[in-house]
């Protein structure tokens, strides 16, 4: 297949990972107070522009409307962006683009801020998507990302995932690789100053056992059901799902019937030079 071929192809079955299961369910499940830290670490402020990347159904643009910013919230996936026009109602004054995060339709240094929640981190081309940061950001506006750690919780899901996953295309990096303040000075350089990179946790108990976070994430989380279904062409269902019972099992920091998982993030607040 030519390059073209191969990378649009790429971007299709990406956007179709995302739509499938019920991205915007597992946000209001558990994922919502991120949106509000990023907006917060950021102090967005009223009649700021602001541009959300790969901002699903808003959890960060919402609240950055709230503040009064002027906010554009782009996504890959058509669908999660409905979902979030519909959960706001069309109120706040948002403007919902779907976006590649490695091709943004935005002229050079159109935003005050650029931000992130859990979402640049899975373009698959991390150096194209950071430039794109970068590229769109005014001199001195502000660059904020949250993004999960590789030694934390979402960083081993895709640990345990990896060995039934289809192989990544050549040039695909690892999503959880943007939670490591190494690889943002690789991605960005001397053109971001991050003032703050900051680890914490996200406390999920949204769940009463440790496997009934498993299912949930085989129902909705895009990335466990394309694993999932590759593990199931090559017979290795029930594996697949062992390996997600004992994983949740393992990272279960709760008591019985009160299940309780701590997610690691990195928030990483930068100014642009
Ligand atoms: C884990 S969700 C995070 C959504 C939202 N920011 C939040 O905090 O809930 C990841 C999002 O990244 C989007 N995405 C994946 N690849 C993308 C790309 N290349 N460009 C833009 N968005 C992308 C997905 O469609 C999905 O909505």
């Amino acid at each position: 297949m030519a390059a073209i071929e191969q990378y649009d192809e790429l971007k299709r079955r990406h956007r179709a990972m995302w739509a499938s299961g019920d991205y915007p369910r597992m946000v209001e499940t558990f994922l919502l107070p991120l949106g509000s830290r990023l907006v917060e670490a950021c102090g967005v402020g009223p009649g700021e522009r602001v541009l959300d990347v790969a901002a699903g159904t808003g959890n960060a643009a919402v609240p950055a409307a709230e503040r009064g910013a002027h906010v554009v919230a782009t996504d890959l996936t058509p669908e999660i962006l409905d979902a979030g026009r519909a959960r706001t109602d069309n109120r706040l004054g948002i403007q919902w683009v779907t976006a590649d995060a490695e091709d943004l339709p935005f002229a050079a240094e159109s935003f005050d801020l650029v931000m992130s929640s859990i979402g640049v981190m899975f373009a698959p081309h991390h150096q194209a998507a950071a430039d794109e940061l970068v590229r769109v950001c005014r001199p001195g506006g502000t660059i904020g990302l949250l993004s999960w750690t590789p030694e934390g919780m979402l960083g081993a899901l895709f640990a345990t995932m990896r060995p039934f996953a289809p192989p990544p295309p050549p040039g695909v990096q690892s999503p959880p690789l943007w939670g490591s303040d190494e690889h943002l000075d690789t991605l960005f350089g001397d053109r971001v100053t991050f003032g703050t990179l900051h680890r914490d946790v996200l406390e999920i108990t949204a769940f009463s056992h440790a496997r009934d976070y498993a299912e949930h994430f085989k129902a909705y989380y895009g990335p466990t059901i394309a694993a999932r279904a590759n593990a199931a062409r090559n017979g290795l269902e029930h594996e697949f799902d062992a390996a997600l019972d004992a994983f949740c099992d393992e990272w279960n920091r709760g008591t019985e019937g009160h299940a309780r998982f701590a997610k690691e993030f990195l928030l990483a607040v930068g100014t642009r030079r």
